[in-house]
């Protein structure tokens, strides 16, 4: 079994102490040798001397077996992603993109399971969030003029850096190449001293808060390579992740594949709003293809150039983020890493966030709420609860305008993978688009009261001024409205008693003589209906093919096939989410029992539960594990009881168990256990339970 990194840890202080240990001796035996004592003595200090070193070695050794992991040769994380890859490839789950033409990097097809499961992990997602939340769903084009991702900073700022191999011009992304060096010599290197395993981990920590500068000075002085040819590589500079293209035939409207969905609902904010009614907060959510042109794409599904993206922008008045329902998930408990630890290299803390918020560690209710309404979704998919958490940005890794973001992260074989962000984005994207677009993208709140008060009202009369200042007319102009509600009340006391007044205007140093005829300065009666301001935006982003392969990878187990002589593979799916929910087979091929299943089919299919009929008269036993490969939760067997007793077999997938059930109320039980409305626990207490076949 590998070590955990406290066993690690706890190793390598022994090793430690043993090298110090040794050193001594040999300082011993070097004394011993320079002061020609007696030669016994000299040989009992040599052999304590051997002895400490061979316990060094075996200290060693120790340490890297246990780093090691399960198989001894340090690649358990890379033998489970080859077998769940060759399932997930073999079943058709997905398929490397144009594959006949030798594919493309970053893109792929998803095949009818991986299909069906985006399908229902999508319908989950909009019954979680668009359905529960009342949100305003919207469907924009991917195809997006450049004006737009101008506004946004996309043109200008949507880079990552890259190197390039300096002999073969290949790229890589500089932020990865620093992350797999501190990564691998931390998991293979047993023997680094703990300040080095120090300096790595704080490297990796602070990864994304690192300019261009400080990443090249970082790969120059671990001496990193280009990986696949060991030759050295260029400073790291920007690269623009979109993809360009041109909108019409003349070439002249330069255009951009949407890098995220968010702009389509910033630029409708003001149409939106009306549409409900000019009240806030509301929530506009937006499920469609994103396009990065990815330096280096690897990792599979987790780093692609085109996929889903499901976003939710939850527009609120920036002076209150409270959240009407925060309280029915203040409760719920889970790991949060917040800057704080993570600065410290502490652990993440299971909080609950009622607290997190409470304390400020979380910025708002509502930030909190879909903090934690994303903990419920993603757990609901079969997400492990220890191996999720949410990770706060460090403050350089956020953006300037940004109030606070948190990433839910997902623990794979590939390491801590952001699935989710979560982010207070401030009002940044909609004053930006209101600046670029002058269209008004404010709210307005109404007071319930209009408020009445008295202001000052100062009015400079420009056509006596120009005349009077020539070049300087204007300057005094501003200077006369920038006044002070004390200055102008001073100046007007002066104007009235010695008709004219000095006024200072700092910006040209120069003091102006004005005269009682060139400015007016009243008090004047203001009647207020309301307040306008623009809606700051928290926004939550979810990837879904990262989601959906996280999600592989926490539902794939093993279990030996009932000889033993073979390793069967199953994912445990939730049933809500699992591609197909039921399978249908007759025991063995017969007319009379095909029938009956056939008709079971029609009536599943009939009631919505996606099901499919096996009559291939292949054994029994072959058959349930070909659809554990697919994880399909449940399986119906029709036999010959059937015929007299007029019910069937029902098997769940994890369990193995077995109930029978009436045939006029299988379909129904299936769809009720299928949808979530009714447990496996209690079908196994209301109905029979039988034995499963020979074969299981
Ligand atoms: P990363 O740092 O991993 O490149 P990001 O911080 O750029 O990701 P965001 O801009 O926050 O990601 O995008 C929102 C979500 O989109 C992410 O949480 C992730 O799930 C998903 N995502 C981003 N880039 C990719 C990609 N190349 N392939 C698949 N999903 C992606
Ligand atoms: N119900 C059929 C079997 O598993 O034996």
């Amino acid at each position: 079994m590998a070590a955990t990194e406290e066993e690690l840890e706890v190793l390598r202080t022994e090793l430690l102490e043993k090298k110090t240990e040794t050193e001594k001796q040999g300082e011993v035996v070097r004394a011993l040798k320079g002061n020609k004592v007696d030669k016994k003595e000299i040989e009992e200090a040599l052999q304590l001397l051997m002895k400490l070193k061979l316990e060094v070695q075996a200290k060693e050794k120790e340490i890297t077996s246990k780093a090691a992991g399960s198989d001894g040769k340090g690649n358990s994380k890379e033998s489970f992603r080859q077998q769940l890859n060759d399932t997930l490839t073999s079943r058709l789950f997905f398929i490397p993109a144009f594959k006949i033409y030798g594919g493309v990097a970053g893109l792929y097809d998803y095949g009818p399971p991986g299909c069906a499961i985006k399908a229902n992990v999508l319908a989950l997602w909009r019954q979680h969030y668009v359905l529960e939340e009342s949100m305003l769903e919207i469907d924009c084009p991917c195809v997006t003029p450049e004006i737009v991702l101008k506004a946004s900073g996309h043109v200008d700022k949507f880079t990552d850096f890259m190197v390039k191999d300096e002999k073969t011009g290949m790229c890589y992304r500089a932020d990865h190449l620093l992350k797999d060096y501190c990564t691998e010599a931390l998991e293979k290197d047993p023997l680094l001293t703990s300040a080095k395993r120090q300096e790595l981990k704080e490297v990796l920590t602070t990864l994304d808060e690192l300019n261009a500068a400080q990443l090249g000075e970082k790969i120059k002085e671990y001496k990193i390579t280009a990986p696949d040819s060991k030759n050295p590589v260029s400073d790291p500079y920007p690269f623009n992740l979109m993809f360009s293209t041109s909108i019409g035939p003349s070439g002249n409207a330069p255009g951009f594949l949407r890098p995220e969905t968010a702009q389509g609902i910033f630029v409708n904010f003001s149409k939106l709003y009306y549409y409900n009614g000019n009240k806030l907060p509301f929530a506009a959510a937006q499920i469609g293809q994103a396009f990065r042109n990815e330096i280096a794409p690897r990792q599979g599904l987790l780093r692609v150039r085109e996929f889903t993206l499901a976003e939710i922008e939850h527009f609120v008045d920036p002076e209150d983020k409270s959240h009407p329902k925060f309280k029915d998930v203040a409760d719920l408990e889970f790991l949060l890493y917040p800057r704080k630890e993570q600065l410290s290299m502490e652990k993440p803390v299971k909080t609950r966030i009622g607290d997190a918020v409470s304390q400020g560690v979380v910025n708002n209710e509502t930030l909190g709420y879909f903090i934690a309404r994303t903990y419920l979704f993603l757990t609901s998919l079969g997400i492990q609860k220890d191996r999720l958490r949410f990770r706060q940005h460090l403050p350089n890794e956020m953006a300037h305008y940004a109030a606070d973001c948190w990433d839910a992260e997902i623990e794979c074989s590939y390491g801590w993978i952001e699935v989710t962000g979560l982010a207070d984005r401030s009002a940044y994207d909609l004053k930006a688009h209101s600046d670029k677009s002058n269209h008004d993208l404010s709210a307005f709140e109404k007071y319930a009261e209009s408020k009445v008060f008295e202001r000052l009202k100062i009015t400079p009369h420009l056509k006596l001024l120009g005349p009077a200042f020539k070049k300087d007319g204007d300057t005094v102009g501003k200077a006369l409205l920038a006044m002070s509600e004390e200055e102008a009340l001073d100046m007007k006391a002066k104007l009235e008693a010695d008709g004219q007044a000095p006024l200072e205007v700092c910006t040209t140093g120069k003091t102006f003589t004005i005269k009682k005829e060139q400015v007016s300065i009243s008090k004047e009666t203001v009647t207020e209906a309301g307040r306008k301001f623009t809606p700051a935006v928290i926004e939550p982003s979810f990837g879904i093919g990262r989601i959906i392969y996280c999600m592989y990878e926490h539902c794939f187990y093993t279990r030996p096939s009932k000889g033993g002589d073979e390793q069967l593979v199953v994912f445990k799916f939730p049933p809500i989410v699992a591609p197909i929910k039921c399978t249908v087979f007759p025991l063995i091929q017969n007319e009379k029992l095909n029938v009956v299943a056939k008709d079971l089919s029609v009536a599943l299919t009939r009631a919505g539960v996606a099901n499919k009929i096996d009559i291939t008269g292949t054994s029994i036993g072959k058959r349930y594990a070909r659809t554990d490969e697919l994880g399909v939760p449940f399986a119906i067997t029709v036999d010959f009881e059937t015929d007299v007793t007029n019910d069937v077999t029902l098997r769940e997938r994890d369990s193995r168990a077995q109930v029978r059930v009436p045939l006029k109320l299988i379909a129904s039980v299936v769809r009720d256990i299928s949808e979530g409305h009714l447990a496996w626990l209690e079908v196994l207490s209301i109905y029979p339970n039988v034995a499963p076949s020979q074969e299981e």
